[in-house]
């Protein structure tokens, strides 16, 4: 069934997949790999909503101003530009399908549906789903490209790595079934829409955090990364030690939520002017601080003054979520700590989701357009999904002629591989990327990190030359590989800027700074 010919290949049933898939089946036959893990993935538990000018009070040119503010200044304009003026119909897209966004029946509504404030929006610009936006929308899309008879799904295979042919084109990509039988799927087109790299921290807002896979399948095959030192950290993860990570959305300090500190005090208007609804980097930073200052491990977000109804009426997700975990959020302020979210870097691409290599693609999170610049404005990472899955697709919708060149075959061996050494490289790993690569970054620490990271590649590296085929190892193959792209990034950059701090250099860049970009080949010079 699988082990032949695709039209287009997609790997990853996100909103980034799930929106390409349906836009593009009407006109070729549509591959997405599709596990069902992908239901745990970031874009169903993304909260807040989706970024757009939808109110008369609002336009276009203050969305995009928002933008680079919050990109501290290596934003790529056009990007940002191009993104913003395609949410309004991507919205009307995603209302067509069905999508329940939250309606506003108030009489002084300019929009039929509610539209809600994040950190750095200048307005009320975010239409949700109450507070279960990503679920929504994930839920509506699954339904339509299940039933599209061009889709064909499978939920049983993971892509481990791409396919190559001697002519540098991807040709598809090697997967692994769920009895480990290596499974080649050869393909015109490939996409990919794996999500991004919060994985390689040990606390993340999502519970099944993609680790990079994605970004270094493609690096493999010669595609150029960008921008790999801007990880976000979001402000307010719950803290819960024994329970499951879980995101308070942005969304509670945009309905006028109050981060305290251990001693109940408000910290965040001597920090800046817009107090709980500075762009992420600020809050989240503001928070370490208080943290390390108070000796504590988390601080609080305070509700308690909207009341039950209110509370209830806009965030029935997080009051039963947390009232399932003992939290009374009516009554009580509620824990938060910040965690690793998601990857404002990943593979370079056009605006119409192409990567540097020939027939490979690339949306969503994995992707690096240049909307993001130093720091994501929250709620933008749903439109940008939205917006280059539909511009992609209307790049894939014409076939190409196939490639002639032979595929290179699959670089796996025999040997079976200990997963007790997998699974203690990998919590090696991100117990290094959390204590040195985070929030705070200094030369000692990243010196440390990649010291650190190059010990653990000698320890892997020997494995890969003739391991058996297996998921963890080559998901953490990738993982590794990707972490040490990502330290030799933010060593090199010299300067503080957005999610990237490093109290050695506090100086913030000149005025036209440089995005990173880098290859695979990097490690090879390090
Ligand atoms: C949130 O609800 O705070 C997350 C949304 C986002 O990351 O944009």
């Amino acid at each position: 069934m699988t082990d032949g010919k695709h039209e287009v290949l997609v790997i990853g049933g996100g909103v980034a997949g799930l929106v390409l898939a349906l836009e593009v089946a009407d006109h070729r036959r549509v591959t997405l790999l599709r596990p069902t893990s992908d239901d745990q993935g970031a874009s169903r538990w993304a909260q807040g909503g989706i970024a757009a000018v939808l109110s008369p009070q609002d336009d276009i040119e203050a969305h995009v101003a928002d933008t680079l503010v919050a990109g501290d200044g290596l934003c790529d304009e056009p990007a940002v530009r191009f993104t913003v003026e395609q949410g309004p119909s991507a919205i009307e897209w995603l209302l067509s399908l069905g999508v329940p966004f939250t309606p506003d029946a108030s009489a002084d509504a300019g929009y039929p549906y509610h539209l809600t404030r994040e950190g750095g929006h200048g307005a009320r610009r975010i239409i949700h789903a109450d507070d279960a936006t990503g679920r929504a929308v994930v839920d509506t899309l699954k339904q339509h490209v299940e039933s599209h008879p061009n889709i064909q799904l499978c939920g049983e295979l993971t892509a481990i790595g791409l396919i190559a042919d001697g002519e540098g084109l991807c040709r598809g990509a090697r997967c692994l079934d769920a009895g480990g039988r290596l499974q080649e799927l050869l393909a015109e087109d490939t996409v990919l829409a794996t999500g991004g790299a919060s994985g390689l921290y040990r606390h993340t807002t999502s519970p099944q955090p993609a680790s990079g896979e994605g970004m270094m399948m493609a690096a493999e095959l010669g595609a150029e990364l960008m921008n790999l030192e801007f990880q976000q950290f979001h402000p307010t993860c719950l803290f819960d030690p024994e329970g499951p990570a879980f995101l308070i959305s942005e969304a509670v300090r945009g309905e006028g939520g109050l981060l305290l500190n251990a001693a109940g005090e408000r910290f965040m208007p001597a920090v800046d002017p817009r107090a709980e609804l500075a762009p992420r980097d600020i809050v989240a930073r503001a928070i370490d601080a208080q943290m390390q200052r108070t000796a504590s491990d988390h601080v609080y977000l305070d509700i308690r003054h909207l009341g039950e109804a209110a509370i209830r009426h806009h965030f029935p997700t997080i009051h039963a979520h947390c009232a399932r975990r003992g939290l009374d959020i009516v009554r009580q302020p509620i824990p938060v700590v910040p965690a690793a979210h998601y990857s404002c870097g990943g593979i370079t691409t056009d605006l119409g989701g192409a990567t540097t290599v020939p027939r490979l693609y690339a949306i969503g999170e994995v992707a690096c357009t240049g909307l993001h610049g130093a720091n994501r404005m929250a709620s933008n990472s749903l439109l940008e999904c939205l917006v280059y899955a539909r511009s992609c697709a209307q790049r894939l919708r014409a076939a190409k002629s196939p490639s002639t060149a032979e595929p290179i075959p699959a670089p796996w061996g025999r040997k079976p591989v200990p997963m007790g050494e997998i699974e203690q490289i990998r919590e090696a790993m991100r117990q290094l990327m959390s204590a040195r690569v985070a929030i705070v970054r200094t030369d000692h620490g990243l010196d440390e990190a990649a010291k650190g990271l190059d010990q653990l590649h000698q320890r892997l590296a020997p494995m890969m030359s003739d391991a058996m085929a297996s998921v963890p190892l080559a998901n953490l193959w990738h993982a590794l590989r990707l972490a040490r792209l990502t330290v030799t990034c933010a060593r090199a950059r010299r300067e503080s800027r957005g999610l990237h701090f490093n109290p050695d250099c506090p100086v913030h860049g000149d005025a036209t700074p440089h995005p990173s970009r880098i290859r695979l080949q990097a490690l090879e010079t390090i």
